[in-house]
């Protein structure tokens, strides 16, 4: 298959392209605030399954539902408590997902099973005008190879999924930079269960209480059973395994620079890479003071890895407030929670 690569800055006839596709049961890589997604019709099994096809992901994932209308929720949830209200009323469009009860009219293959589904009101005009042109709720997962980083360009989107997909828009790079925030209002208390653009502080100031899923603290193994299916998959993993090294940025650039071998990498703040140039190979994502900008670039850095011959990757990490519990959940994953913890004596 010929991927087609879309750009709605100079064609305007894109988006009009990308919903034809869409609505023939296609699959479009599509840029949203978060990450590119990998769209096809929520209620189409045949274009959901195409999704999972291209990326090579497990079917018990389930995926998210994208709508550009807040009455479109009323489609796809069968119940829209206050509490869910309220959220979208904060935080929608934006970077949160909102895990309720499902509709029929969302097939298992696209919620993986369970009776319950993700839902999402991005904030990208080109997330919305596609959707808007589609006509149909759009299910996308991010749009990279399964275990793969995610993708936060178009040719992001290329390198993974060129030849399998029908076409990929290209919006540009994405703001955010880390995926949505997953919360479930299916339990008896809502539950945090994938860190994201909207902070856990955020949550809590209109949720009140949110409790935090264990697997945002730790490897969750393969046979358990887990709340998030997608947290218990190794994720976002350049090929060589990755060192998480927790701590105040000098603390973990000492540590990292006394173990510097050969073929070493390092994913580093901006700050901190000069005591590493020449000794390895190095990979900044922002600087040590920004989380936001953390976030914006962590996942094309992570990828920048595969490039190069580096056989171990030491990473430093950000503290876990605001946007930080995103980053340094996602770095995390991609060392399979491997982490050094330097302020353990400090507890
Ligand atoms: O920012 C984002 O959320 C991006 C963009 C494209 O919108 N999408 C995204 O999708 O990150 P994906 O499939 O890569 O991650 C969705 C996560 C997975 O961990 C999945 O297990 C969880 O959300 N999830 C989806 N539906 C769920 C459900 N009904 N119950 C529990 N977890 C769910
Ligand atoms: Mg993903």
């Amino acid at each position: 298959m010929q991927t087609k690569l879309l750009r709605p800055s100079e064609d305007p006839t894109a988006i009009e392209q990308a919903g034809e596709l869409l609505r023939a049961g296609e699959v479009v890589g599509i840029p949203t605030e978060t990450v590119y997604g990998l769209a096809a019709d929520a209620r189409n099994p045949e274009a959901v399954a195409r999704i999972f096809e291209a990326k090579g992901r497990p079917q018990d994932n389930p995926l998210i539902v994208h709508i550009a209308h807040l009455d479109t929720v009323h489609d796809i949830a069968a119940d829209f408590p206050p509490a869910a209200q309220a959220l979208a009323k904060a935080y929608w469009p934006g970077p949160l997902t909102i895990i309720l009860p499902k509709q029929d009219s969302i097939p298992m293959v696209t919620s993986g099973g369970l009776n319950t589904v993700g839902i999402r009101f991005p904030s990208h005009p080109l997330a919305q005008a596609i959707i808007r042109a589609a006509g149909v709720p759009l299910a996308a997962p991010s749009a990279n190879l399964s275990g793969r980083p995610s993708t936060t360009t178009a040719q992001h989107v290329m390198e993974d999924l060129n030849g399998k997909i029908a076409a990929v828009v290209d919006g540009g790079a994405c703001t955010v930079g880390v995926e949505s925030t997953v919360v479930s209002l299916c339990g008896a208390r809502p539950r945090l269960l994938r860190p994201g653009g909207i902070s856990l502080e955020q949550l809590r100031a209109v949720l009140g209480e949110v409790d935090v899923d264990r697997a945002l603290r730790e490897r969750i193994d393969d046979t358990e059973k887990v709340s998030a299916p997608g947290m218990k998959y190794r994720h976002y993993a350049p090929k060589a395994p990755v060192t998480v090294v927790f701590g105040s940025p000098k603390a973990s650039a000492d540590y990292i620079a006394s173990r510097l071998g050969d073929k070493t990498g390092v994913l580093c703040f901006d700050d901190c890479a000069a005591r590493f140039r020449g000794q390895a190979v190095v990979e900044t994502f922002g600087p040590s003071a920004d989380a936001a900008e953390q976030a914006r670039e962590v996942f094309d850095a992570l990828r920048r890895f595969d490039t190069t011959d580096c056989t171990e990757i030491f990473a430093q990490c950000p503290p876990s407030d605001g946007i930080g519990l995103a980053v340094s959940n996602r770095i995390k994953k991609a060392a399979g929670f491997h982490v050094i913890d330097l302020t353990e004596g400090e507890k």
